[in-house]
Order: C-alpha cells, then structure tokens, then sequence
C-alpha cells in the first residue's frame, strides 16, 4: 500500500484526505496500522543496535532505577506541593501547572530522555516515539479512592507506554501502582476479564480463579524517588494503591509511536498541548497535529487485543 506521507516544517504525517480514510475502522486496528507504517518510516530512516526490551515485551513492566536524580525528584514533587493545595480533588490530584511548573517539568523530562532512554523505547516500538501528554499526579489518602484502584487495564492503544516517574519514594508500605504480569493478564482475560466496567472491577485477581488453581502475586516495584516504572497499561493489568496518611507524587509520560523523533514535535508545537490530559485511544495519529477524535463510536475487543498483543498477525 502506497502511502502519502509528506514533510512539513520537520514534521511527518499523512495528508488530511488519506488519513480520514485510514481512521474509518475501530481505533484498535487504525492505531495498530499506524504503528506498523511508522515501522515501514523508521527502517528507512534509522538503523541503529537495538537493545533488551524483553521484560517490557513478555511482563509489561520494567523499572528505571535512578531515572532521575533524587534531587530533582524531590525538587519537583516540592513544586507540586505548592501548586496542589489550591487545587482540592479526589484521591488521584491532577496538577494544572503554571508557566513555572511547566518550565520546571520540561527540565525534568529533558534530563531523563536520554539517548539511552530514546534508544529502548525506539527498539520497543521499532520506530521513533512522541509524548502525547505528561499527567502530573499526586495520590492522597482518600475514603473512597476510585476506579483506578481495582485492577484494570486502560482502553488505549496496544502501543502506549506509560513512564512513572516518582517523586516520592515508594517502599513496601506505600502508595503505589501493582502490576500483574502479561501471562497473568491473559490468565484473567480467558476468564472474561479484559477491560472490565468500572462496577465490575474488583480489587483481587484470584476472585476469578478457583481453589487449586495458581494464584496470581501481584509486582509491586520497591522504588526510591527518582525511579521510574516502565509498563504498558492497555496489555497489562494494574491497579494503585493509596495509604492512609502517605502521599505520592508522580510525573507521568504517555508515551505513543510516531513517524518523528520526539523532539521535533516539541520544536514544531511547543510545550503546551504536552500539559492537557487527554484520551489517546481516540486521536487521530495520522494527522499532523494529532487531533482528539469523537469518543462515541461502538466497537468490539478484538482478540488479539484481548490478549495483549500489539498486532492482529500476532494471535497464533
Ligand atoms: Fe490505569
């Protein structure tokens, strides 16, 4: 398939009439091709050693240790807390920052995206990568702490990485977010528990199996601040944990795969529309500037997304 990809002002992209015609499917499988087609760009463009990506590949998380200073972490969760207080939420604060804590932000990101960073997430996806948004959360003690608390996975595209940079540290006893391993997330979804509805979401996994069968032990990474967690929220489940007088700060990075290195969308956009959360499952990828797209068309769960793979040619 002949594609109509042009450069504009540094940046890849389709033309507008031909990636209206690639939206027209669920937004699993438009989402699935574009990466595919960012491949086919990468291999043309790029050829560099690969390195180990498989814990992220077969588990669906990884650990950064030290992935930013303790210094800077500290720093940052500190500007948080002068910001949150006005902001009064649920258990998960999401931070609206300032120009200040915007700038502070950046300073942060672009000490950790090093070229050993670009070079694991390239060899992941096989192709460059773009920050869609960052979310910059802080988790409090709460009554009634949410949805995001129950073990769930996050309707995105199969792609989407998240980087969890921590703030705070995050110890045995601590806020934090659990993992359950790819096999076990396949595990639960033969048993019908994909991405369940939030009133059908419970808080342990082996509710779903019976006595006998083996039982599934949650991850939860020991992290000091500065660490990062690594993990594919749409493959994988997971679930937070709150505590009841601790909190935790986190800068977030939603990571997707892209026809251009990261930095020159950041050159062409600017840092703004890189602050305003957003559902990246319906987003146009194949436009220039990434557009949100209406969110109320119907579509089935494919298996191979059922099942956690990338790609349709993945289910054996
Ligand atoms: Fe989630």
């Amino acid at each position: 398939m002949q594609h109509e990809i042009s450069l504009d002002d540094g940046l890849l992209a389709f033309s507008d009439d031909v990636a209206a015609h690639l939206l027209d499917r669920s937004p699993l499988d438009f989402h699935a091709e574009f990466h595919r087609i960012c491949q086919q760009v990468y291999g043309q463009i790029k050829n560099r050693p690969t390195v180990d990506t498989s814990a992220l590949k077969d588990t669906g998380f990884d650990v950064f240790s030290e992935f930013a200073s303790a210094r800077m972490a500290h720093g940052l969760s500190e500007a948080y807390g002068r910001e949150v207080e006005v902001q009064r939420g649920e258990a998960n604060s999401v931070i609206e920052p300032s120009e200040a804590l915007k700038e502070h932000v950046m300073e942060v990101a672009r000490h950790c995206l090093t070229d050993e960073f670009e070079r694991y997430i390239e060899s992941y996806f096989g192709c460059f990568f773009r920050i869609d948004h960052f979310d910059l959360m802080r988790s409090r003690p709460y009554d009634q702490p949410g949805d995001s608390y129950k073990w769930h996975r996050d309707l995105d595209p199969m792609a989407k990485i998240h980087v969890m940079i921590y703030l705070t540290d995050s110890g045995d006893n601590s806020p934090a977010t659990l993992f359950a391993r790819l096999a076990d997330t396949r595990r639960c979804a033969e048993k019908g528990y994909v991405f369940p509805p939030q009133s059908r979401r419970i808080h342990d996994l082996n509710e779903l199996f019976s006595e006998g069968d083996r039982e599934i032990v949650p991850v939860r990474p020991k992290l000091k601040a500065g660490d990062a967690t690594i993990f594919t929220p749409s493959r994988i489940l997971h679930r937070g944990i709150i505590h009841e007088d601790e909190f935790r700060d986190v800068l977030l990075l939603n990571i997707l795969p892209s026809m251009n290195p990261w930095g020159s969308e950041i050159n062409r956009l600017g840092l703004d529309r890189h602050f305003v959360g957003r559902n990246t499952l319906w987003i146009d990828p194949y436009s220039r500037f990434k557009p949100s797209l209406p969110t109320d068309k119907k579509f089935e769960i494919p298996k191979w997304v059922q099942l956690g793979h990338h790609f349709p040619e993945e289910l054996v």
